[in-house]
């Protein structure tokens, strides 16, 4: 016998049943009635198993399918009430088929299966539709971007490393190589749903099934790929949920560099960007700012995402085998994470779309010390290894600062000779961001038929 909660230490609210705070404390029915639709489609799926073994017989099966979908209306049209005793989203449904249809029936929908086997199928049906969805997001958001660098393949801007001015480069180079990290992300996606589409229905609470459901039969029904062949790790298994936020996470980083190298360019200092209307917002006390919301968000965002996929794995870490609550923690960072990057996406095609450039900004801001390199290549041309180029091509930089040129292409022929007796008279054709650009037709340069190839292959990919 346990001792009056009175005569514990801490039992003074303690009344013999469960503490109040512990049931709100245990109850996922809050945040999991999310997964009403997978979990009833489930119920009926198993209920069917049931039915090929003789254990349910075609008249009660028709009366729980109907009754499943009574609740399903219930729940679409928000008018499902809930009771005090529904802990999750797995028993509210069960309590209610049982008000429907009887309790002599619904009370048979639960044979040899438990929760632990139900909920991992409801969260594999779940995940597989949000990220199925996420996916013909991307395809949208890829495809914004790479038709936005085909219609501005002309326009020109610095590249940067260190965030200092490097090498010209085109627009619809910075473009593709954003549509090229989250083309990876698509095809990242698309392993993950093909790794988690497997069932776990019919592994029971966590030793296996003792009427021998067929499995195979359920997951075909549910479109799954096949089954979970061991019934412990099928009912332990969180990988998938893992998967998912770590997915997330570097999707969303990848989201957050994007959107800090867009509001660096949409600085006036910059101003190569200039963000639509409604993806801003003004400052309530200084009448000239447009700030660029969106993309801070967009960018903190991403640490939100980081921060659910970091706290589930530290819940994950120490879970003896197999089944235990802890995993309940699995769902909150879950649907955050996918409604965030959802919305994330969303607001990014948005952006990307609407988004004016200002092409005389980006031009302009190519100095001509960024052509230092192709001065150096130029000698290369000529037969001189790179190294003695490269010093080269440094003196000049240096004395044009020397003599306060405005920049390399300033030096007359006879100054640069003077510097190298190599330099020839098409040595002025080097001071040109064009023709910069245009030397670098190897795969995945800035040259316009690279570029244009990256984009069409990023096309091909996504089909
Ligand atoms: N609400 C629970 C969860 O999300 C369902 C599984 C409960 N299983 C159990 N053995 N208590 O994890």
């Amino acid at each position: 016998m346990s001792k009056p909660a009175e005569a514990k230490l801490w039992g003074g609210r303690f009344t013999g049943a469960t503490d109040p705070l512990m049931d709100l404390y245990n109850a996922s029915l809050p945040y999991d009635k999310i997964m009403y639709d997978v979990d009833l489609t489930g119920t009926k799926v198993y209920t069917e198993g049931l039915n090929k073994l003789g254990l349910i017989n075609d008249d009660e099966l028709k009366k729980i399918h109907e009754g499943l979908e009574v609740v399903r209306e219930e729940w679409k049209h928000n008018q499902f009430v809930e009771k005090p005793g529904d802990e999750d989203i797995h028993t509210a449904n069960e309590r209610r088929l049982g008000e429907i249809i009887g309790k002599h029936i619904a009370g048979k929908v639960h044979t040899g299966r438990s929760r632990n086997d139900q909920v991992a199928t409801d969260m594999r049906l779940h995940v597989r539709a949000r990220l199925t969805k996420i996916l013909e997001f991307l395809k949208n958001f890829i495809t914004a971007i790479i038709k936005r660098a085909e219609a501005e393949i002309d326009v020109l801007m610095p590249g940067y490393t260190h965030l200092q001015r490097a090498q010209p480069i085109r627009w619809a180079h910075w473009l593709s190589m954003y549509a090229t990290y989250f083309s990876e992300d698509y095809k990242r996606l698309q392993q993950i749903i093909e790794r988690l589409n497997k069932s776990p229905l019919g592994a029971g609470a966590l030793a296996g099934h003792p009427y021998g459901i067929d499995r195979e039969f359920l997951a075909q029904q549910l479109g799954f790929e096949g089954v979970i062949g061991n019934s412990l790790a099928a009912v332990s298994d969180r990988d998938f949920v893992v998967e998912t936020l770590f997915w997330s996470s570097l999707f969303m980083n990848h989201i957050s560099r994007f959107s800090e190298d867009l509001i660096i360019y949409s600085s006036a200092e910059f101003g190569f960007v200039q963000l639509a209307d409604a993806y801003s917002t003004g400052s309530s006390l200084m009448p000239q700012k447009k700030n660029p919301d969106s993309l801070e968000l967009l960018r903190g965002k991403s640490g939100r995402v980081f921060g659910a996929m970091s706290g589930f794995m530290m819940s994950l870490k120490s879970i003896p085998s197999t089944y235990n609550k802890d995993m309940q923690e699995d769902k909150e960072p879950l649907y955050d994470a996918l409604t965030t990057t959802e919305h994330s996406i969303l607001i990014a095609i948005g952006v990307i779309s609407t988004l004016n450039i200002n092409k005389e900004k980006m031009e302009g801001a190519l100095t001509m010390d960024m052509l230092a390199t192709d001065l150096a290549d130029y000698l290369v041309r000529k037969g001189v290894p790179f190294r003695e180029t490269h010093h080269i091509s440094g003196e000049c930089v240096r004395v044009a600062e020397e003599l306060k040129l405005s920049g390399i292409d300033q030096l007359t022929l006879e100054q640069l000779q003077k510097i190298d007796s190599r330099f020839g008279d098409d040595v002025l054709n080097t001071f040109d961001f064009e023709a910069s650009v245009e030397r670098r037709t190897a795969i995945g340069g800035t040259a316009k038929s690279a570029v244009l190839k990256q984009l069409a292959s990023l096309i091909s990919e996504l089909q």
